[in-house]
């Protein structure tokens, strides 16, 4: 990439990886064909594609339409080599005690974020009736027959609520999820699971309230994924990094409240209109203060690219990181490129510099790549950054859109992932 480009332009938003991938767990829940429409074209939509293969399911691609086909889904393993390549598969598991009363999953390590344990997934279906066991690296699940339960998360879990609402779908009884995780992609599966036929209240609120089917499947729908407040997100940053003037198409504002707010603070403005959000910034950034909390928090999944936006602000910034421990790693790759950032526990102090520069960078994760990409696109000169199969993994055809908006990339080797 060579920086100093301002974006200029439209550019048009994805549908949500992170609803996209519950969706389609979802359609184990359904005998007939599930159709996901404006599903993401990424790495982690085929890798889930791949899981419910592995269940037995038939996938089929028309453009950004997805059908799944789980008539015959009869599996109830999901293998290491995907569960090791994408985290998200451990929200079949839900779905397959729904479905079949049984699961042996691949145990999800630790990835480059933090730990992430999923003990609050594996209590909420205890609760249910589950019991779990561990046999060389799997987790291997039965229930018999799962039943509504009140439901306490110890953190509003985006994923436990997830695991949790898909199985209580299906069960007997109420199931009453308290402190449960508010984001629009919980919003986005509670909307196609009533579709489907369940019953469900509440979501987008802390308590969620869903009466069970009593062990009847749902029908299968066709469903259109909400848009991706992060890929949004990701090019407002950009947008504002680079002093540049974007027209996000597709981009919910409502999504987006406290993401936009810290950008009119630091500086940028922005219309929100028919076709999606304007944004744009024509000085150097302010310096904001900003702490990430669950939604309607501010976004961990932006932390790393707001950022890259306050390292060349006016003053000093100070970010906190309350959701993954180690998402502060990136901030060594900033630091090379000429940000002055020191962190300390789940605090950074972010020192403004005038201008960021060139450097070789990695990209370190989704989010941390991106923000490696915008580092790149406001810097002086010519910056490579490698392990991009991280940011393929997320984000559709990055060089691709940010070329339309006037950016300077090249790739090299294949453009995109390998996608069927
Ligand atoms: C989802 O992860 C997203 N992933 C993440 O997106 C996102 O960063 C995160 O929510 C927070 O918004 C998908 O939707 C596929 P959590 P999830 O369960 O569900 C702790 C991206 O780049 N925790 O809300 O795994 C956990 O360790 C990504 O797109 C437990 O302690 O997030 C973390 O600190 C990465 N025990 C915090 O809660 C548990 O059982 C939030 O995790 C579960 C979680």
């Amino acid at each position: 990439m060579t920086g100093g480009r301002r974006l200029e332009g439209a550019v048009p938003i994805a549908g949500a990886k992170n609803s996209a991938l519950k969706l389609m767990a979802a359609a184990l829940l359904a005998e007939g064909t599930t159709v996901v429409e404006h599903a993401p074209r990424i790495a982690d939509v085929s890798t889930m594609a791949e899981v419910l293969e592995a269940l037995g399911s038939r996938i089929a691609w028309v453009d950004h339409r997805l059908a799944i086909d789980a008539s015959q889904a009869g599996g109830h393993e999901t293998p290491y080599e995907l569960v090791r390549r994408m985290r998200a598969s451990i929200v079949v598991l839900g779905p397959l005690l729904a479905r079949h009363g049984r699961a042996r999953v691949a145990m999800p390590g630790g990835c480059n974020i933090g730990s992430r344990k999923i003990d609050l997934h594996l209590r909420g279906l205890e609760r249910m009736g589950a019991s779990f066991s561990f046999d060389h690296g799997y987790l291997v699940a039965a229930a018999p027959a799962l039943r509504g339960e009140v439901i306490s998360l110890d953190f509003p879990s985006v994923g436990a609520t997830e695991n949790v609402l898909m199985a209580a779908v299906c069960a007997s009884g109420t199931t009453v999820v308290e402190n449960a995780a508010r984001e629009p992609e919980i919003v986005d599966l509670a909307g196609m699971l009533t579709e489907m036929g369940a019953k469900i209240d509440g979501a987008g609120t802390t308590t969620i309230e869903i009466h069970g089917s009593g062990g009847r499947l749902l029908e299968a729908v066709s469903h259109r994924v909400v848009p991706d407040r992060i890929e949004a997100g990701t090019f407002a940053v950009a947008a504002c990094a680079t002093r540049g003037d974007v027209l996000l198409e597709g981009a919910r504002a409502e999504h987006l409240d406290l993401v936009l707010a810290k950008l009119v603070e630091a500086g940028a403005r922005v219309e929100v209109g028919d076709r999606g959000i304007r944004i744009g910034m024509d000085d150097r950034p302010a310096a904001v203060d900003f702490v990430t909390l669950p939604y309607p928090g501010f976004p961990t999944d932006l932390q790393p690219q707001m950022m890259v936006l306050l390292s060349v602000a006016r003053g000093t910034s100070i970010a906190t990181e309350n959701v993954f421990e180690s998402r502060f790693m990136f901030v060594d790759e900033l630091n090379r490129m000429g940000a002055d950032i020191r962190t300390e526990g789940h605090h950074a102090v972010i020192r403004g510099v005038e201008r960021l520069s060139s450097a070789p960078a990695r990209a370190l994760d989704i989010r941390a790549g991106a923000a490696t990409v915008i580092a790149a696109l406001a810097a002086d000169g010519v910056t490579e950054v490698s392990d991009m199969h991280f940011v393929d993994r997320g984000y559709e055809d990055l060089e691709g859109k940010l070329t339309l908006l006037g950016a300077e990339v090249e790739r090299e080797r294949a453009p995109r992932p390998a996608l069927r």
